[in-house]
């Protein structure tokens, strides 16, 4: 969460206000503008706004068509829900390593790609962009789907293009801890007709049949599907956030640009396969040693510094993803795709040291946030602090 204020809240009184806050209405109809709102800005054909990042990821992949006797390939380091969206569609995923960026590794992912691959699911984790055009390359060679994970990007770029937009399917987060945000909330976005139709039935299945006239012009066959729809009221929240989208995004590359500039060239910045665009909430700054790094964070929290190294965030290291380790899929076993006929001898070996690589980059890397809202001195102070701390 970055910049929330009155606006939202004269937004969420306006959609009361309606008294016709179900998304499905004639009245506000605030989805459907920000879903209108957010294509003309990002260039996307189809959008969804729905209640989660986990929903667009699952929609996504249902969209594609995936399912038991399919595998999924994931990075080892991402929120575990991006590898809990392939068991919720009974496929399983399959975790490769990433690069020295932290977004997953092109080559890794070719040594796993098997004759069951569907998709690739490239994260843009803590905004760093993914190699997107060797990912492409992968992906038609094999003839397997991209579904970018962009739940950590809200609003970035690669190449000029915004991040979502470049697979065959995009997911956005708009939880408490995102860029945008409406306390919970995720989107959908893709520029394939049947993908957005097979989306749109299995995100809303049982109003989708029932409200309004969203299945005029809709030749997929309905299915049943499950329900991540949202109201109006998170609608009316996010079309004010989006109109402060563009300013975060210029003011976070601007203090991130700033604090580069003032960086003791002894100090390294990590690489990325997009120096210009990403989503630059952070800062990370990379150590020869996993020692090194914890104890220059140690000297910058003694002057105040609050620095995160990523091997110690829990769910984002595959190591930690529990169910995913012991192959608990679902509770009930006929539901669980690590039992499923189908998915028996498929790549499931998970091992905690399977990604060794992955575990060392997370193990030599610290971040520092990017404030948007930081002024001149503020910045100068806190890279004050980084310097003082080499
Ligand atoms: C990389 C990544 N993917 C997916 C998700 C899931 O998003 P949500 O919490 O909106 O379901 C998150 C959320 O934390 C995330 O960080």
């Amino acid at each position: 969460m970055y910049r929330i204020g009155q606006e939202e809240i004269d937004a969420v009184a306006r959609a009361i206000n309606s008294r016709a806050f179900f998304k499905i209405n004639s009245a506000g109809r605030e989805v459907y503008h920000f879903e209108e709102e957010w294509k003309a800005l990002t260039g996307s054909r189809y959008a969804l706004l729905m209640t989660s990042g986990f929903g667009a990821l699952a929609s996504s992949l249902i969209a594609l068509g995936v399912g038991p006797g399919d595998e999924v390939i994931v990075p080892a380091y991402t929120y575990i829900a991006t590898a809990l969206a392939v068991t919720s569609v009974g496929a399983v995923p399959v975790i490769v390593e990433t690069d020295e960026t932290l977004t997953i590794s092109v080559s890794d992912a070719e040594k796993h790609i098997s004759a069951h691959t569907k998709a690739i699911i490239p994260v843009h984790i803590q905004g760093f962009p993914c190699d997107m055009d060797g990912l492409r390359r992968l992906a038609d060679k094999y003839g397997v789907a991209i579904v970018e994970d962009a739940c950590q990007a809200d609003g970035g770029s690669y190449k000029g293009k915004y991040l979502g937009t470049l697979g065959d399917a995009g997911a956005y987060s708009f939880n408490y801890f995102k860029v945008l945000t409406s306390g919970e909330g995720g989107l959908f976005v893709t520029n394939d007709r049947t993908m957005y139709e097979r989306a749109l039935i299995y995100h809303d299945a049982s109003a989708v049949a029932f409200f309004g006239d969203q299945l005029e012009d809709v030749t997929q066959p309905v299915f049943g599907g499950t329900e991540f729809r949202v109201s109006d009221i998170t609608g009316a929240i996010l079309r004010e956030q989006l109109k402060k989208l563009p300013a975060l995004i210029a003011d976070l590359h601007k203090n991130r640009d700033a604090m580069c500039a003032l960086l003791d060239a002894r100090l390294t910045v990590l690489p990325s396969h997009d120096p210009q665009g990403g989503c630059p909430t952070t800062l990370a700054l990379r150590f020869p040693t996993a020692d090194a790094c914890r104890a220059f964070v140690s000297r910058c929290a003694e002057r105040g510094l609050a620095l995160t190294i990523p091997i110690d965030t829990g769910k984002h290291v595959y190591s930690n993803w529990t169910q995913i380790m012991e192959k608990r899929g679902a509770l009930h076993p006929a539901m669980d795709p690590f039992r499923m006929a189908e998915n028996q001898g498929l790549q499931t070996d998970y091992a905690p040291d399977m990604c060794p690589a992955t575990l060392d980059f997370l193990a030599r890397t610290a971040y520092v946030a990017v404030d948007p809202d930081a002024d001149a001195s503020t910045v100068e102070r806190t890279v004050c602090i980084l310097n003082e701390s080499v």
